[in-house]
């Protein structure tokens, strides 16, 4: 087969591009030792329902007056399944997995995190506004991932 001089300068431009950019990644990811944004904390995920606080999942009212949530989320569900939060609350979530990689997304916030089986994710978040809030994953955790959701009720 024939292949044009500058055809051919075109594809190994291409392909050397193809292999310095996987190999930026491969890079950064194993010399640079990069994990899960976390920073917080590790869980065995073998025994999430028995490590406190996930033994108990649900909120918790702080001396300060803002909030802690603690959810566990695993194929196919968010536990607690309903949340109602007090307007004006500052939320703390943190979050975590016993199975497989799961999404917490919750619409009309800027709560946005994984859910990596291992790691405990954190986020704050204040709820200004009275509503039924939607929590999703938005990670593909399997056959029931469209199913998964929970509420946040804000009274
Ligand atoms: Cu859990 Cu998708």
């Amino acid at each position: 087969m024939h292949v044009n001089k500058y055809e051919r300068w075109w594809m190994t431009f291409g392909f050397a591009m193809l292999a310095v950019f996987l190999g930026t990644i491969g890079f950064a990811a194993f010399a640079d030792n990069i994990n899960p944004p976390s920073g917080l904390a590790q869980i065995d995920p073998t025994k999430v329902a028995k490590t406190p606080p996930f033994d108990r999942p649900g909120l918790r009212r702080l001396s300060d007056g803002s909030y802690e949530a603690y959810y566990v989320a695993e194929v196919f569900e968010f536990t607690p399944t309903t949340m109602t939060v007090p307007m004006g609350a500052k939320v703390t979530f943190f979050v975590t997995s016993p199975d497989v990689v799961h999404g917490f997304y919750i619409a009309k916030t800027d709560v946005n995190m994984m859910v990596v089986p291992g790691w405990v994710n954190t986020q704050t978040h204040v709820f200004n506004r009275r509503g039924t809030y939607l929590l999703i994953c938005h990670e593909y955790c399997g056959i029931g991932h469209q199913d998964m959701f929970a509420k946040i009720e804000v009274r």
